[in-house]
Parts: C-alpha cells; sequence; structure tokens
C-alpha cells in the first residue's frame, strides 16, 4: 500500500465510524418521532383492551405510518389525524389528547372537513409545534379554543349556526354598537373606518382586543371610540373579527349560509301547493289562514318551526309536514316576510315589525347610527373639538328643531364640515356622513318617524 494513502487510514476509520453513528441516530430519531410514539400508544392501548385473540391481531396489525386527509375543495391536506388517531371513536370519550374522542363531528364529516377549516394551524405538518403552528412564518397559527366559534361563520350565518353562542353575542354587540356606521362589511356600512372584511386576517386576537379598549393607544389619533363594554363582550366582539377571514369556499361548504332569495320561495309556494289551503291577495283556498300579514303574526323562528313540524308547533294542526330542506323553509320564509311588507330588508335581519317606530328603530340600527349618537341616540360618542361638547350631539330633541322634512334632508345630506371648539386645533375627527343613496326611501320614512319619537312626552312644549 502507497505510504501517503496508510497515513490517512485512521482518518478512514474515524470516517466510517461516524457515518455508522450518524445511521444508527438517523434511526433512533426515526423510530422515536413524535407521531410515532402517539400510534404505538394507540396500538397499547387497542392491545390493553382487547378480549379476543382476533382483537389483539387485528391491533398489531394497525399500520404506523403517516395518515392524512386530502379535501381538493378546501385546498388543503390535513394530517392532523397523524396524532389524533381517535377522532371518531366514541369509545376514547374523555381520553387524554391527543387520543381523544371528537365531540359533535356527525354535521361536519372529516373527510369532507378535516381539520384546519375550524382549527386553522398547519395541515401537513407531522410535528406538534408545527402543526399547531407555533413556528416562525406560519401565518394561522391553530385557534386558541376561546375563538373556536370563530371558524363556524366561514360557512354559516352568526345569528343562525346552533352551538356557537359566543359567536351570536359577537353578532348582536356589532349591530348594537353601530359599528357599522363607520364601517363597511360586505359593502355595506360607513366610510370613516377601514372595510372590515378580511381584518380577521389582518389582525390577532390580541390586537383586536386591545384596539377595542382604546383605538388611540394602538392607532395614534384613531377616531374610533373606545368600546366601552365588559371582558366577556370585547372577547366576543374579537371573535366575531375573527370570523371575517375573506377566505372563499365552495358551494357545498357556504350552503348553510346563502339564504336564497324570495324568488325562489315563490316558486316553491306554487311547486308545493300551498294554494290549496292558504291564499295571497285573495286568490287560493281557504282552509288555512290567509298568508299576506303572516308576518304581523309571527316571526322568522316561528314560522322555521312550523314547516319543520306543524304539530309540534300547533296541535291538531291538518297542514301536512312537508318533506323541506333547511334552504327551501328559509326561501318560503323570505318569500312570505316580504310579501306582508317590502320594508322588510334580508332574511333574519329587521324582522317585519308591527309600528313604524319599531321599523325606524331597526333601521337605526341596520345603518349603525348607535355607532356615533349612541345607543337609541341618547348621546354620542367623543368628537374632540367639536363645538357641541367635544361629543357627537344626542338626537333626543331632533323632534323641537326640525320639521319632518328638513329632518329627511339632515339625514340624507350629511355635514361634512364640523365647528370646532378651537379654530387653531386640529379639526373634529367624526363627521355626519351623507346616507343619500344609501337609505332607502320607505326606511327614511320610518327612521324620521323613530327619531321624532325620542323626545320625552313631558318635555314636548306646547305653545
Ligand atoms: C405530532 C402529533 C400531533 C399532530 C400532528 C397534531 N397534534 Fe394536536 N395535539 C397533540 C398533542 C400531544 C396534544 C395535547 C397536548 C397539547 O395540548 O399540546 C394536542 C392537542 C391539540 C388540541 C387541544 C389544544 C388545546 O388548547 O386544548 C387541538 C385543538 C389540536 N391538538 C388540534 C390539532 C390540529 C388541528 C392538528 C392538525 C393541524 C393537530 N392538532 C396536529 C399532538 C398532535
Ligand atoms: C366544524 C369545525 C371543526 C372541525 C372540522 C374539527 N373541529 Fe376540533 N373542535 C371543534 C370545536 C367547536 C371544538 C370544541 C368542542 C367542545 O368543546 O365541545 C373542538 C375540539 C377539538 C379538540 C379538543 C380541544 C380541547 O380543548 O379539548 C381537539 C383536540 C380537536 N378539536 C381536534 C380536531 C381534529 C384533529 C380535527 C380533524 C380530524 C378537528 N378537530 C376537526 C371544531 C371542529
Ligand atoms: C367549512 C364550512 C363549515 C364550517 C367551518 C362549519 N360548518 Fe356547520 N355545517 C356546514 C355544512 C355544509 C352543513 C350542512 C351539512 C349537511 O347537512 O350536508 C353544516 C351543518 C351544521 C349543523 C347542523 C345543521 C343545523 O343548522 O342544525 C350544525 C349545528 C353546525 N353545522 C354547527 C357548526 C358549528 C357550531 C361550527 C363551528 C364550530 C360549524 N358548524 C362550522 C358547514 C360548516
Ligand atoms: C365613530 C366611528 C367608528 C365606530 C363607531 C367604530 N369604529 Fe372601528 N374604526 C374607526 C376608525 C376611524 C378606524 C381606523 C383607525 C384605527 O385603527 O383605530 C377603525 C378601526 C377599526 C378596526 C381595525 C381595522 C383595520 O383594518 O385595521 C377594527 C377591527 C374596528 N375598527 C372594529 C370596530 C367595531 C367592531 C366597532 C363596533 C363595536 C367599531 N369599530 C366602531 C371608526 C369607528
Ligand atoms: C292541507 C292544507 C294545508 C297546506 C297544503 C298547507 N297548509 Fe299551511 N296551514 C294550514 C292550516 C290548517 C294552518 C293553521 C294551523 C297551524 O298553524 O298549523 C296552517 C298554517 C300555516 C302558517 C301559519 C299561519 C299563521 O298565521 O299562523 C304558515 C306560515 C303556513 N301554513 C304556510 C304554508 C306553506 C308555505 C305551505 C306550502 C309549503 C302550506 N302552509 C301548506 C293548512 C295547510
Ligand atoms: C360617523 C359618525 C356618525 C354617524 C355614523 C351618524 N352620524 Fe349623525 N351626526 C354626526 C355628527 C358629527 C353630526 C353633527 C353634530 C355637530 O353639529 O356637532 C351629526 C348630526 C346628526 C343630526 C343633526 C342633529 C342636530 O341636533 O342637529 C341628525 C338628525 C343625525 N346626525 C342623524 C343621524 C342618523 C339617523 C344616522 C344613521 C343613519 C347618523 N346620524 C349617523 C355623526 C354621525
Amino acid at each position: 500500500m502507497d505510504s501517503s494513502l496508510r497515513k490517512l487510514l485512521p482518518w478512514f476509520t474515524v470516517m466510517g465510524l461516524l457515518v455508522g453513528a450518524l445511521i444508527v441516530a438517523a434511526f433512533y430519531k426515526d423510530q422515536f418521532r413524535e407521531w410515532k410514539i402517539w400510534q404505538r400508544v394507540h396500538i397499547k392501548q387497542e392491545l390493553a383492551r382487547a378480549v379476543s385473540d382476533a382483537q389483539r391481531e387485528a391491533a398489531l396489525r394497525i399500520p404506523v405510518e403517516i395518515r392524512q386527509i386530502v379535501l381538493p375543495d378546501l385546498r388543503r391536506v390535513d394530517r392532523c389525524i397523524t396524532c389524533h388517531l381517535t377522532v371518531e371513536d366514541p369509545s376514547y370519550a374523555g381520553f387524554k389528547q391527543p387520543l381523544a374522542y371528537h365531540p359533535d363531528h356527525a354535521q361536519h364529516p372529516i373527510e369532507k372537513f378535516g381539520c384546519t377549516i375550524c382549527h386553522q394551524g398547519q395541515g401537513r405538518a407531522t410535528t406538534r409545534e408545527a402543526a399547531h403552528g407555533h413556528v416562525e412564518h406560519w401565518e394561522q397559527p391553530m385557534l386558541a379554543m376561546q375563538y373556536i366559534e370563530s371558524a363556524c361563520a366561514k360557512c354559516h350565518l352568526p345569528s343562525d349556526v346552533p352551538n356557537a353562542p359566543k359567536l351570536a353575542r359577537g353578532r348582536v354587540l356589532f349591530d348594537d354598537l353601530g359599528c357599522i356606521g363607520c364601517h363597511k362589511l360586505q359593502g355595506v356600512g360607513g366610510v370613516i373606518g377601514p372595510e372590515l372584511d378580511g381584518v380577521g386576517a389582518r389582525h390577532g386576537a390580541e390586537w383586536l382586543g386591545k384596539h377595542f379598549r382604546n383605538p388611540a393607544a394602538i392607532t395614534s389619533g384613531s377616531a374610533m371610540p373606545p368600546i366601552k363594554v365588559g371582558e366577556q363582550d370585547i372577547e366576543a366582539l374579537t371573535l366575531y373579527m375573527l370570523s371575517f377571514t375573506g377566505e372563499r369556499l365552495s358551494d357545498y361548504y357556504v350552503s348553510m349560509k346563502t339564504i336564497p332569495g324570495a324568488d325562489a320561495g315563490r316558486r316553491l309556494f306554487t311547486e308545493k301547493g300551498c294554494m290549496a289551503c292558504h291564499s295571497l291577495a285573495g286568490v287560493g283556498g281557504k282552509i288555512g289562514p290567509a298568508l299576506d300579514e303572516v308576518a304581523k303574526r309571527r316571526d322568522t323562528k316561528w314560522i322555521i318551526e312550523h314547516f319543520r313540524n306543524p304539530q309540534a308547533v300547533n296541535p291538531g294542526s291538518i297542514m301536512p309536514r312537508f318533506d323541506l330542506t333547511e334552504q327551501e323553509m328559509r326561501a318560503l320564509t323570505e318569500f312570505l316576510l316580504t310579501k306582508t311588507d317590502p320594508n322588510i330588508v334580508g332574511f333574519l335581519r329587521i324582522p317585519a315589525l308591527m309600528t313604524p317606530i319599531q321599523r325606524g328603530q331597526a333601521v337605526f340600527k341596520k345603518y349603525g347610527c348607535a355607532g356615533c349618537h349612541g345607543a337609541g341616540g341618547m348621546g354620542g360618542v367623543p368628537n374632540p373639538n367639536a363645538k357641541t361638547a367635544q361629543q357627537v350631539p344626542s338626537l333626543k330633541f331632533v323632534a323641537d328643531s326640525y320639521t319632518k322634512d328638513e329632518l329627511k334632508k339632515r339625514v340624507l345630506n350629511g355635514q361634512r364640515e364640523i365647528p370646532s371648539l378651537n379654530p387653531k386645533g386640529p379639526p373634529p375627527p367624526l363627521y355626519m356622513p351623507p346616507w343619500r343613496g344609501r337609505i332607502a326611501e320607505g326606511e327614511l320614512g320610518d327612521l324620521v318617524v323613530y327619531l321624532m319619537s325620542l323626545m320625552p312626552k313631558e318635555e314636548k312644549v306646547t305653545f
């Protein structure tokens, strides 16, 4: 052997040993991959539960392998079940994670929904850290469980999902606090703040919570007033914001929130033969009540429950139980409601209310006037440096200073320039937006009746 080669021999030996060690290390690392450990725990558990040889053999045959759900329509591949192996096995109810049974998944079959559409996180990853999304460069960490209901609104109407009370609360607060007065959502609303579509993808829960408590501390000079509600309601509002992810899902997934219009209802009304027993505008049968003004007697919830099972709502009713889908029930309800009152806009939003004052109150809410003028118009939010006590004025006494027609004009025209208290200071951040072209004529009539009614009776001066 060449002498120089001989000199290298010890090095070859060292290298050989090193490579060997690396192979052994890789083997162990592979054996003890986190997910393999959980799969073995699962097999052990199955073995412990086996009561026959056949069951024992079946347990031993469970392969140790990556498992995944391929969801082309959701553009995802979710491997969460590589560790969360028993989500569909009720005998694992209450078992330690990740081997616990998943509650309530009957409505959302795992092979169609996977996991990340609700939980977020990184579907393809096979380590816990990465899958749960607590790693750098991954935009969507797993949703904290306290906000999980925000996911429901991707596919359901927030006001219309059973089992999502926090989401429903967020929606109610959004309406009551008049956020829409300053913000657009799905093309509707004010122009003073940014559009809120997609805001859940722009900001996390922590930012949102802090911003609600004191907007100006987060965005300096913000015109948004601090939102004065309790901690639970801040959480509900935050959860509701997180639901605006801007994701677009295919028809099947969003079928629960596409409310078919009144036209679909009209078609069904004819097809299903409702006219045999009910009349509209004097045409049709007399076995059941005329339905022209049904919305004055019944609300949407009652009507839907009644479709589901007339006898459960009205014992002894002879109205047949039609085999209607959720969608068909909604379409029929929408149709019946708009028949009663053309002012009703949107399913489950402005219900058919009886008096013009009540309808006007709903219009006040729909356009978010409360966001600036306070609940019931009773006192506005801060408007620094505005002459009117540095706040947006209450609307309590408009009946004193305006006629109906003047008030209509005032609302339609808005007011861009707000007189300053100190002309040298910065101008007041809030102004009255013009509502022309945004509020329908019928709505405006009701709104003005409502505003006029705000003045307490005993304070009305008669000359
Ligand atoms: C490598 C194994 C592994 C993978 C892959 C994995 N998980 Fe987990 N998961 C665990 C373990 C272990 C726990 C229990 C410990 C913990 O809470 O972190 C857990 C807990 C959870 C919890 C409860 C957390 C809580 O705050 O109560 C949720 C929700 C969850 N996983 C969802 C997912 C989703 C969604 C995926 C897929 C994107 C996923 N997991 C992928 C191992 C895994
Ligand atoms: C339709 C939405 C949805 C889908 C899809 C979904 N989950 Fe969940 N998950 C939830 C909700 C809601 C809860 C809370 C249930 C409760 O507390 O009653 C939950 C609870 C959990 C928990 C327990 C968390 C805890 O704190 O106890 C784990 C773990 C989990 N899910 C993992 C998964 C995995 C893995 C998948 C996919 C196989 C999945 N989820 C699919 C909505 C979903
Ligand atoms: C990716 C879309 C999607 C998400 C996210 C989602 N759902 Fe659903 N959900 C559906 C669809 C689609 C159906 C109808 C399934 C069917 O019947 O084929 C449904 C059905 C239901 C039903 C039964 C129908 C009803 O109205 O009684 C309930 C309850 C329900 N979902 C609650 C929830 C809750 C709670 C959440 C959030 C934790 C949630 N869903 C998240 C799409 C979704
Ligand atoms: C008087 C007008 C006004 C009202 C009422 C109002 N906001 Fe705002 N909002 C703004 C302005 C102006 C901004 C932009 C400055 C800032 O970030 O604070 C903003 C910012 C936001 C942002 C951050 C948007 C982004 O893309 O960064 C969110 C989220 C938000 N508002 C939610 C709400 C909610 C929810 C309500 C009702 C509880 C509400 N706002 C009521 C004026 C308003
Ligand atoms: C065989 C006759 C019959 C048919 C067909 C029928 N109904 Fe009825 N319906 C009744 C009777 C009787 C009542 C009153 C008792 C009750 O409330 O169940 C009623 C009540 C109602 C009510 C409540 C009215 C109120 O003011 O309380 C609604 C809404 C309604 N029906 C809608 C429909 C629709 C929509 C269809 C078609 C899909 C339909 N009905 C088909 C007999 C019928
Ligand atoms: C972005 C905040 C904002 C929103 C939203 C808003 N307003 Fe105003 N409004 C104002 C400001 C600011 C003024 C002018 C106050 C002043 O002169 O200082 C005003 C003035 C008015 C006035 C005149 C009050 C008076 O005493 O002369 C009426 C009436 C009024 N608003 C009604 C409404 C109605 C109805 C809505 C909902 C459709 C609405 N406003 C929505 C900010 C708002």
